[in-house]
């Protein structure tokens, strides 16, 4: 039997149970994979409080590294003993899982399986950001929400390798200090006035690119810091969705270009996926990308690391150990 974490009824982290089912062998083109370490993801929290509606009962998860333990017929690209990671689907927080093998990259020899837990959904979302949703150019300045986060600080040490400047916004000064080390220029308090702060570091003009996962308590803000014709780029909504707005509301702060993108959307072909995945872990290799693990928990213990990751107490990117 697996031990997997699911839950009956959508609220909060104490609806999250420790069950036991029986995984079976792989059917067509799946292959059945042991996890190493499991990558905890804010989106896994708004499944689990209902913002993002699955049916019930329902598994958790998107992300995770391991080891392919038997495979199904017609599986070409991968056999039993492949280190590999993904980053969608449902249900990461297991022991075990069957998966498709189109979901899954190989893992270089150089990266553990905490490290990918921790970096593969969120690298590729870094990927999306700074690189295709907008490609950023050196002297871009951008304005990069959470950035002592998950996602926040792979975005910060990326963006300052693309030789951008990267205006941070953290909850508190510890956090201010972390994203200076991984090479923020500047550090703003999200309780401090950073509208004014950021239209002052870019000498009135605003920013080039907001990325703002925050959503609720600061989307309107971040329009406001923004350059005419500059991209706001809502791609989370940790403090609640963002508001509905009128078209007219990016007219008159300068033609102002508005996306809401998803990074599953993204990485929905093989090619797709193995060359952003490449992108990611070729800059991990070269420690481009120092991957933050702020905390670990005991898979059983996933309702502590969502309370933790909720309460705002984590740091980089939190892992689950089966
Ligand atoms: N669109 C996509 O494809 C995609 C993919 C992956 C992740 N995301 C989004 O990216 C964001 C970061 O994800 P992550 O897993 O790396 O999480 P994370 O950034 O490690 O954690 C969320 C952070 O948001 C900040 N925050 C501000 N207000 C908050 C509030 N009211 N409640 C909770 N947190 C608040 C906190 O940082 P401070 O204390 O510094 O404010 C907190 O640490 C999430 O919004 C997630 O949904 C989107």
């Amino acid at each position: 039997m697996t031990g997997i974490i699911r839950f009956h009824e959508t609220g909060g982290p104490d609806v999250l149970r420790w069950e036991s089912i029986d995984l079976g062998e792989p059917g067509r083109g799946e292959v059945r994979l042991r996890h190493g370490a499991v990558g905890v993801n804010f989106i896994d929290v708004y499944e689990r409080n209902g913002l993002y509606q699955k049916p019930l009962p329902s598994s958790l998860g998107k992300e995770a590294a391991g080891v392919v333990e038997a495979v199904g017929p017609g599986v070409r690209h991968f056999k039993v003993g492949d280190r590999v990671a993904y980053a969608q689907g449902a249900g990461s927080y297991s022991e075990a899982r069957i998966i498709s093998a189109d979901d899954l990259v190989k893992l270089p020899d150089a990266i553990d399986d905490q490290t990918a837990a921790a970096s593969t959904l969120k690298g590729l979302t870094a990927q999306m950001l700074l690189r295709q949703v907008h490609r950023v150019k050196k002297g871009d300045a951008l304005l990069i929400h959470a950035a002592a986060g998950g996602v926040g600080s792979i975005l910060v040490q990326w963006a300052r390798h693309l030789g951008a400047t990267v205006i941070a916004i953290v909850g508190s000064a510890a956090k201010a200090d972390l994203v200076r080390e991984l090479g923020a220029q500047h550090a703003l308090l999200s309780d401090d006035d950073w509208v004014a702060q950021a239209k002052a570091i870019t000498g009135g003009r605003g920013v080039a690119v907001a990325y703002d996962s925050v959503g609720k308590d600061t989307f309107m803000r971040s329009l406001d810091t923004i350059r005419a014709r500059g991209l706001m780029v809502s791609y989370g909504n940790a403090s609640g969705a963002p508001p509905a707005i009128s078209p007219l509301e990016l007219s008159k702060r300068g033609s102002l270009y508005l996306t809401r993108p998803t990074m599953f959307h993204f990485t929905s072909t093989r090619q797709a996926l193995a060359r952003a995945a490449n992108e990611v872990f070729d800059l991990m290799a070269r420690g481009v990308i120092k991957v933050q693990i702020g905390q670990t928990y005991p898979l059983k213990e996933a309702a502590r690391a969502h309370a933790d990751l909720e309460a705002r107490r984590t740091t980089g990117s939190t892992v689950l150990l089966p």
